[in-house]
C-alpha cells in the first residue's frame, strides 16, 4: 500500500508526532508513505514527495507541520477533487491520512467515494471534534495558555488591575473554561456560559466592594466583542483594566509530553486501520482508549459541552 499524508485547517503542536508515527508504523509494515504538502492544495498541485524514516525522525519535538498546512475552499468542487485523484494516482497512492477538522474530514470522505481510502486524525487546537474526547493540539495550546496567563497575573496584580484576556477557540468553549480553571479565573464567558457586559461590570464591581484587588476574566474568541466589554469595564467600574488578545501564540511551540503520545498512539492506530482495509473512519481517544467511528457519523454529531466544567467553575467564583 502507498500512503499519502496531509496536514490541513489550522496547524497545531503533535502534528509532526503523528506525521513521524504514521511514517515509522507504515514502513515498519512494508508500506510507502508520500507526504502532501500544503494540504489539499498540494494534493491538487501534485506537491508529493515520498518519505523516509530519516526524514520525520527528528521531528516529534517541533511544533507546526514540517509537511505545512493550507485550508482550499474550492475542494469542495467535485472538478477539484477529480484533479487530486488524478494526482494522487501518478503515485500509485491509494490510502490517505488526513490530520485536521471538520472540514478535512469532510473532505476525506469525499475522496473515498472516488476510491481513495481513508483514515482521519483529530489535529486541531479546539478540541471541536465530536469524535474524540481530545485533539491533537489541545493539550499543548492549553498550556501555552495558561502560562501566558500566569505573566499577565503577575503584571495585573502588580498593578492591581483586571485583566481581560481572549483565547482562541473556534466556538468551542473548551480553550477557554480549562484555561479559566487552570489560572484560577473570577469569570469566563464563552459560547455556554454567557455572561452580558451589564452582567460582568456587575460582578466586577462586588469583587471591588469586596475588598478584591486583582480580578481576571477569561473570554473565548468569537463569543463577544472584547474590546466593547473592556469599554464598559472603565467606563462603568472602578477597575483599570487591559485587555490581552492571545493570538496565534496558542498554536505554536514544542507539544506536551502527552500531546507526544496522544500523537503517536492515533498516528500509529491509523496506519493499523488502513492495514486492515478500513477506511472512512476517524480516530479518536474516549475514556482513555483509542476507537475509531465512521466520518459521517462523527460528523452529525454535536461536539458535547463540558458541563462538569461549567458546573465547577459556576461553584467556584
Ligand atoms: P478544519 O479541517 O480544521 O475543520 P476547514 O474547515 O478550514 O478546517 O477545512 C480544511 C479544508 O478541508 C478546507 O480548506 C477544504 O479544502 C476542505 N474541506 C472543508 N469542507 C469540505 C467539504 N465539505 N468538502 C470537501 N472539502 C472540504
Ligand atoms: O482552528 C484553529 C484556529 O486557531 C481557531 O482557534 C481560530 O479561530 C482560527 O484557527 C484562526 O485561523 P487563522 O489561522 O486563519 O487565523
Amino acid at each position: 500500500m502507498k500512503i499519502g499524508i496531509l496536514t490541513s485547517g489550522g496547524d497545531a503542536p503533535g502534528m509532526n508526532a503523528a506525521i513521524r508515527a504514521v511514517t515509522f508504523a507504515a514502513i515498519n509494515k512494508g508500506f510507502e508513505v508520500f507526504a502532501i504538502y500544503d494540504g489539499y492544495k498540494g494534493m491538487v498541485n501534485g506537491n508529493i514527495k515520498k518519505l523516509t524514516k530519516n526524514d520525520v525522525d527528528e521531528i516529534i519535538n517541533r511544533g507546526g507541520t514540517i509537511i505545512r498546512s493550507a485550508r482550499l475552499p474550492e475542494f469542495k468542487e467535485l472538478e477539484v477533487r477529480k484533479k487530486a485523484v488524478e494526482q494522487l494516482k501518478k503515485h500509485d497512492i491509494d490510502a490517505i491520512v488526513v490530520i485536521g477538522g471538520d472540514g478535512s474530514y469532510m473532505g476525506a470522505k469525499k475522496l473515498e467515494e472516488l476510491g481513495i481510502k481513508c483514515v482521519g486524525l483529530p489535529g486541531t487546537i479546539d478540541n471541536d471534534i465530536s469524535s474524540t474526547d481530545f485533539t491533537i493540539g489541545f493539550d499543548t495550546s492549553l498550556n501555552t495558555i495558561v502560562e501566558e496567563i500566569e505573566k499577565i497575573k503577575d503584571t495585573g496584580r502588580s498593578h492591581s488591575r483586571c485583566m481581560l484576556v481572549e483565547v482562541m477557540g473556534n466556538h468551542c468553549d473548551d480553550l477557554a473554561l480549562y484555561s479559566a480553571i487552570a489560572t484560577g479565573a473570577d469569570l469566563v464567558i464563552s459560547k455556554n456560559h454567557m455572561i452580558s457586559n451589564e452582567d460582568t461590570v456587575k460582578r466586577l464591581n462586588k469583587m471591588k466592594e469586596n475588598g478584591q484587588i486583582f480580578s481576571l476574566v477569561v473570554v473565548a474568541e468569537k463569543t463577544i466583542d472584547t474590546n466593547k466589554l473592556l469599554q464598559d469595564i472603565q467606563e462603568n467600574t472602578d477597575w483599570d483594566a487591559r485587555l490581552t488578545i492571545l493570538g496565534h501564540t496558542q498554536r505554536g511551540g514544542i507539544p506536551s509530553a502527552m500531546e507526544k503520545v496522544l500523537a503517536t498512539k492515533m498516528g500509529y492506530y491509523a496506519v493499523k486501520l488502513l492495514s486492515q482495509n478500513i477506511t472512512g473512519v476517524c480516530v479518536g481517544i474516549k475514556e482513555n482508549k483509542i476507537v475509531y467511528e465512521d466520518i459521517l457519523d462523527a460528523l452529525k454529531k454535536e461536539t458535547l459541552v463540558s458541563n462538569e466544567l461549567v458546573e465547577v467553575i459556576d461553584n467556584l467564583n
